[in-house]
């Protein structure tokens, strides 16, 4: 059984994560921005004892080193920077980073929660994950994030956070292999949470089943690499 570190667990993916992950047993430290109002994840606790709840912001990076300063001694076997912004549903707050509207408060918001926090949490949390058997980062990413496949244009603060967060997993994949780490990006596909909206492709049970799938397959050879929730190769 591993120890999880799932972040912005209270809602949508990463919510979905902890349910299914606490169903087979693992240990899941589920972090969530407001505990005292995440009701679904303090039931789930409530039922599961072996998930924890941690509060972070990860706008605050104060916040990020106390979580890495509370998880001393703890080992982590993965981290799942999960928690994410797009600003909004897609469905519906596309305008606000399109090419001839942008809410530059926004796109540095969203750049500080998609970029720079998962980049922190691995750093406060290196100790930790040295500690863990796995050794395994996984940032989430999406399709957006692909330079190759963008032929649309839009989302423009939204798809740039998740190229530089594919930079990211790629240097951190390179320095970090040495000491046995994988570090990957997981494209989830279009699902129906907040952020996707409710025409997204996939229910968010079936598109986590499947990542957890990809997840549980993966070994060094995938180090750097960029995949989706079928397991297939996302070009970068
Ligand atoms: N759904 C999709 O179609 C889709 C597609 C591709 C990629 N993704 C990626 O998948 C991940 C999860 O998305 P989702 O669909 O589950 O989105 P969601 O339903 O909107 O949930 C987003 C999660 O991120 C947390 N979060 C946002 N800002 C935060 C902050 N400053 N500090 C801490 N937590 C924060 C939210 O917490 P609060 O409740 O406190 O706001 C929430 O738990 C994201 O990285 C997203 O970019 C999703």
């Amino acid at each position: 059984m591993a120890t999880w570190l799932v972040t912005g667990a209270n809602r949508g993916i990463g919510l979905e994560y902890a349910r299914q992950l606490a169903r087979v047993g693992e240990t899941v430290i589920a972090t969530a921005r407001n505990p005292a109002g995440a009701a679904e994840l303090a039931d789930l606790t409530a039922a599961n004892p072996q998930l924890r709840v941690e509060a972070l912001d990860l706008e605050d990076r104060a916040s990020i080193i106390a979580l890495g300063h509370r998880l001393e001694g703890t080992p982590v076997d993965v981290l799942l920077n999960n928690a994410g912004l797009y600003g909004g549903s897609w469905d519906n707050a596309s305008h606000r980073q399109s090419h001839d509207n942008m809410d530059y408060d926004l796109w540095e918001q969203i750049m500080r929660v998609n970029v720079l926090a998962p980049f922190q949490m691995v750093q406060v949390l290196r100790a930790s994950l040295n500690a863990g058997q796995r050794k395994l980062i996984i940032n989430m990413s999406s399709d957006l994030g692909s330079i190759t496949n963008n032929t649309q244009g839009q989302s423009y603060a939204y798809r740039s956070s998740k190229a530089a967060l594919n930079m990211v997993t790629k240097g951190l994949s390179a320095e970090l292999a040495q000491q046995g780490f994988t570090v990957v990006s997981m494209a989830p596909g279009w699902t129906q949470t907040d952020l996707g909206g409710a025409s997204a492709r996939w229910p968010v049970e079936e598109s986590v089943a499947n990542q957890i799938k990809v997840i549980a397959g993966l070994s060094a050879q995938d180090n750097g690499r960029f995949v989706d929730l079928l397991g297939r190769t996302v070009p970068w």
